[in-house]
Formats: structure tokens, C-alpha cells, sequence
């Protein structure tokens, strides 16, 4: 059977939620994940040093027997948080800071009013190292869902990154051919990363024949000309592109609902849905650079030192999932066929 093996890839961005929940999420990662971005925007937000220390000691306690796997932690901006927060974030091991604007998704209500009023703590993590991880959307009522990207670039990202020349920042799930194009020209201090959902699909695959609840996460799924524009920039291996899931796990009943929950749990497939979208554009030789170096480079961090092999082998994404505690979740992707399948992890060199 026709296998590949690669470097031990990172989960550059994903919610693992709290509580009960990491007993599954967390396992669905470190299945074959050595490193992750954990998103801080539970209930209450992460805010602080001490919030970042114990949430990602809850984590850890998650693991399964045996595991390294590393959480790396983010602190969630508010317009409360100080240049002394990051100064206590980056002496406690916090790798960055994300900015939601206030409404922009999943509990963000507490982020961000008036991205400027937030520069003396963009300042403070320049110098300190931290990344700033940005979820680019603009909340304006009065601007159309599928235009906030464009319109966040416009009026917020192009004028942080030529404030911040030498902040690391990283544009999260990028959904259009504009957010790409931006990357592509940034310095070498902007990078992306990009979900499976918005590689495999395009938003005839939420709407057309009925709405699918399930394909459904923020930034909303866009047309194919932008889907297009990301598989072109993954083909060509970009070195400042890439993976992160973005899995974000939310209840059955919540998605399936007449106001459901946005976001796609893909954590138990996540590097065969990527290895799909590589053998679908005949490009699977870039899958490593894009899920095993490319983040590792960009965040200044060493890449990981064992591998894990794929094999070619059809399988199918399971229908649904029930937590220990009953609550029943569906995977994305549920139902579907995957063309490659991990076959071992944390392989030695
Ligand atoms: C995420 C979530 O559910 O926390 N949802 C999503 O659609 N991606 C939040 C986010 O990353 O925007
Ligand atoms: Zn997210």
C-alpha cells in the first residue's frame, strides 16, 4: 500500500474547549498533533497569565497516558488588557495574543471596540516576541457577511502590520483571495493559516439543496473563486502558509438549530482532510512544508523530530461522535470518504 511519511505536524489554531470536553478534544489532537495554538476565548475568556497557566494545565491533564503533546497558549485581547499583562504572559511561556472583534464569533462578545485604542499593547508585543493571531473580520452591521475579510484588510490589517513592522502577526483562517494576495505581498513578519473546510469547500457546499449547519463556521465560507485562490497558494508551498484546523467542536443540537453555533469539529481527521485537499490539486509532496514546517519556521520555533506515516487507504469520516457524557457532536466532513488514513505517529527519525 502506497504510504507517506512526514515530519510530526502542529495544529497552528483550534478550540479545545474546557472542562469535560478536552477529555475529547484533546486526545483527537494529540492523536497525531505534537504541538497546537489552543484559542482562548472559553467563558470566561483568558485574559491573563494565571487563566493561561491553569487552562493549559487542565489540558495537559487531558492528555492520553504517554503523551508530550504541547499546548501552546494565547491570551484573549481585551480593551482591558495592559502592557504589563503581556509582559506576565510572555514570563509564564504564553506564545501570543488574539484579537477578536467585539461580535466577530464563538464568545467574543468581551473582545475587542476600536482596534487603535489596542497599539500600546500591540507595542508591548513586539518587543516582548509575542505573536498577534487576528481573526480579520470587520462586525459592522451594515457590512455583508461575505465582504468583512476584504473590508477588515482594508481598514485594520494593512495599517497594524505597517505600525508593527516587526510584530509577528498571523492572519487566522483566511477565507478569500484577498486575504492571500495580502499575505503573499506582507513582509515575512505576516503569515496564514487555513482550515480544511475552507480548502475542500466553497459556500455552494452551505446552501445549495439546503442549508448544512455543519459546514457552516466563521469566516463564513466563501465562493470558489476564493477557494480556488487558497488551493493556489497551498499548491505552490508557500512558506508562509500554514495548517491550522480551526476544529471547533460544538454540540449536535446546537449546530442543528434554527441560530446554530458556528464552527466545524474536524480534530479527528484533521491531517487527512489536508492530505486530501494535497492529493486532490496533485500537489502531496507540499503537504509537509504546509502542516509539519512552515508553522514551526514562522512562530521560531524548531520543527518536531519524529514522523508520522499515512497510508492510502479509503476510509470514511465517522457520522457522529458522543461525548462521555452523552452529548452527541458531528464531525465534519461526517459520512465522507478520505483517500489517505494515518496509519502510525511519533515515529523516531
Ligand atoms: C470558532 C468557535 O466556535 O470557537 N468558530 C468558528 O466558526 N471558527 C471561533 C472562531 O475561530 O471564529
Ligand atoms: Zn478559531
Amino acid at each position: 500500500m502506497q504510504t507517506l511519511t512526514i515530519t510530526t505536524p502542529d495544529d497552528w489554531h483550534l478550540h479545545f474547549r474546557d472542562n469535560e470536553m478536552l477529555a475529547e478534544t484533546v486526545p483527537a489532537t494529540a492523536r497525531c498533533f505534537q504541538r497546537a495554538i489552543v484559542m482562548p476565548n472559553l467563558v470566561p475568556p483568558v485574559v491573563n497569565a494565571d487563566m493561561a497557566i491553569a487552562y493549559k494545565q487542565r489540558i495537559e491533564a487531558a492528555r492520553p497516558q504517554g503523551s508530550d503533546f504541547t499546548p501552546l497558549m494565547t491570551l484573549f485581547l481585551t480593551n482591558q488588557t495592559t502592557a504589563q499583562d503581556i509582559v506576565d504572559a510572555k514570563q509564564a511561556g504564553v506564545t501570543a495574543c488574539k484579537l477578536y472583534p467585539a461580535g466577530a464569533t464563538t464568545n467574543s462578545d468581551a473582545a475587542v471596540k476600536g482596534i487603535e485604542a489596542l497599539y500600546p499593547v500591540f507595542e508591548a508585543m513586539q518587543a516582548e516576541g509575542l505573536l498577534l493571531l487576528i481573526h480579520g473580520e470587520v462586525t459592522e452591521h451594515h457590512i455583508d457577511i461575505f465582504d468583512r475579510e476584504k473590508v477588515f484588510i482594508d481598514k485594520h490589517l494593512s495599517l497594524i502590520v505597517n505600525a508593527f513592522p516587526k510584530l509577528k502577526v498571523v492572519f487566522e483562517h483566511i477565507t478569500t483571495a484577498d486575504a492571500a494576495a495580502f499575505v503573499k505581498e506582507a513582509s515575512d513578519f505576516v503569515g496564514a493559516t487555513i482550515t480544511p473546510q475552507h480548502l475542500l469547500l466553497n459556500r455552494n457546499d452551505l446552501l445549495v439543496g439546503g442549508v448544512r449547519p455543519h459546514n457552516y463556521c466563521l469566516p463564513v465560507l466563501k465562493r470558489n473563486t476564493h477557494q480556488q485562490a487558497l488551493r493556489d497558494v497551498v499548491a505552490t508551498g508557500h512558506k508562509r502558509f500554514f495548517l491550522g484546523t480551526d476544529s471547533a467542536p460544538h454540540a449536535k443540537h446546537k449546530k442543528e438549530n434554527a441560530c446554530g453555533c458556528a464552527g466545524c469539529y474536524s480534530a479527528w481527521s484533521a491531517i487527512e482532510l489536508y492530505a486530501e485537499v494535497f492529493e486532490q490539486l496533485g500537489a502531496i509532496d507540499k503537504l509537509e512544508g504546509f502542516a509539519s514546517h512552515n508553522g514551526a519556521d514562522f512562530y521560531g520555533l524548531p520543527r518536531n523530530t519524529t514522523t508520522i506515516t499515512l497510508e492510502k487507504n479509503q476510509w470514511q469520516v465517522p457520522e457522529q461522535v458522543t461525548l462521555a457524557d452523552g452529548t452527541d457532536m458531528v464531525p465534519f466532513y461526517a459520512g465522507q470518504p478520505l483517500q489517505w488514513k494515518l496509519k502510525s505517529a511519533f515515529n523516531p527519525r
